[in-house]
């Protein structure tokens, strides 16, 4: 199923416009002259981050094509990015033509085959080698030989996907922060194989989206993950050990060294199944303990408390403010 949202919500038939140029984005992606020459932008899932990354991309002027496994999950990503930009027109951030702008811009669909037209293709699906190698295999045989594409994994290597493709030198990584419309960094990451024209483009395309890229090395946990996860996972021991409570664990970091959210609350906020999927493959591609999965992560993944996403995580979000659950 392909449709469109329209700035009532509602969804109708992609009309075919795959020649469709966009003003706003070629009127300001120009860098030395040069236009950068990405206008349609694929985004594979549309989960917390997905979602994100396809709304960012329709705001700076983008087509951008979003592929989800079902009607339900298409729905509810679709759902999000309403939200997310209703929310930024309530905070007088965008106007609301702006936002029905983005909203035209955006097409969602179920069929991998939608995205062969795509310049650059974003996958942000489940934080698993064989899902991410079996699409990637899959676009590989649709898209033109110019598209790039790129991978969302928090700490899976970019070489272990390109490596399955035919196109090693026009794949990197595009490793974006949570909230996407709110975290200004992108990591762009370049293998031992992507070339040098396909890291600029992707650099470039991520100034276009309004972030700030940084190049990093492609290994397990680029830059940020590398330090960010032990910190996470140091926290959860800590609890373990009876060191201190969530709250207090939680109230400590951000009173004390200014953190915008305790690790307990980030842990919930990344997605609890993200996390150990993250800290499962960094401890196998290091080997160091510090990596490991603590016992406590993996029972609550044990009882679907993944986080915010679902409600319940370390914390119960059902109500205004989050509340401590047992562990
Ligand atoms: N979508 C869009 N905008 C959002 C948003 C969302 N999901 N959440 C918050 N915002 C915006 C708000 O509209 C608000 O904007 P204004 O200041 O212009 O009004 C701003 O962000 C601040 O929001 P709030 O006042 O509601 O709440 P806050 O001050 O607590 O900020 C936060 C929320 C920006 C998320 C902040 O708590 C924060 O920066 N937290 C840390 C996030 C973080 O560490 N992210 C990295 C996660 S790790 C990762 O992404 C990598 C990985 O691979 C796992
Ligand atoms: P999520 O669970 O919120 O969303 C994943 C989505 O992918 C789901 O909606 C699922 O239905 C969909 N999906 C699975 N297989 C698919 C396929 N073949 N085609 C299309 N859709 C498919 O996960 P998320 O938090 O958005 O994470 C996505 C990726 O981004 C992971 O690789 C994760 O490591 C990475 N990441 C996550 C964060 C974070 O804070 N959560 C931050 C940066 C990077």
């Amino acid at each position: 199923m392909v449709s469109r949202e329209t700035s009532n919500g509602s969804s109708g038939l992609r009309s075919n416009d795959s020649n469709r140029t966009n003003e706003t984005h070629n009127e300001r992606n120009t860098r030395g002259g040069v236009t950068l020459d990405i206008k349609r932008v694929g985004v594979v899932g549309c989960g917390l981050m997905g979602s994100g990354i396809a709304e960012v991309a329709a705001k700076s002027g983008f087509d951008v094509v979003v592929r989800e496994v079902t009607d339900d999950f298409l729905e509810r990503g679709r759902a999000r990015i309403r939200k997310s930009l209703d929310r930024a027109v309530d905070k007088e951030k965008l106007t609301t033509e702006d936002r029905d702008d983005a909203l035209g811009r955006l097409t969602y669909t179920t069929s991998v085959d939608d995205l062969a037209e795509c310049d650059i293709v974003i996958e942000a699906i489940v934080e698993d080698l064989s899902a991410k190698n079996e699409l990637f295999q899959r676009l590989d045989e649709l898209c033109g030989e110019n598209t790039i594409f790129a991978s969302n994994t928090s700490s899976l290597t970019i070489t272990d996907m390109a490596a399955a493709t035919d196109r090693p030198d026009r794949f990197v990584g595009l490793h974006f922060f949570n909230p996407v419309p709110v975290m200004k960094l992108v990591e762009v990451v370049k293998t031992i194989a992507t070339s040098q024209e396909t890291f600029d483009r992707a650099f470039e395309f991520s100034e276009a989206l309004g972030k700030v890229p940084i190049a990093a090395k492609d290994n397990s946990g680029f830059v940020v993950n590398l330090l960010l996860v032990p910190y996470m996972l140091d926290a959860i021991r800590q609890l373990e050990r009876g060191v201190a409570s969530i709250k207090d664990i939680d109230t400590g970091m951000q009173l004390g060294c200014g953190y915008p959210m305790g690790p307990f609350v980030l842990c919930d906020f990344v997605g609890i199944d993200t996390l150990y999927r993250i800290s499962e493959i960094m401890f196998e591609e290091y080997r160091e303990e510090r990596y490991a999965p603590p016992p406590l992560l993996k029972r609550i993944v044990s009882m679907g408390r993944y986080g915010r996403k679902t409600g319940k995580g370390f914390y119960d979000w059902s109500g205004d403010e989050p509340v401590p659950l047992p562990v």
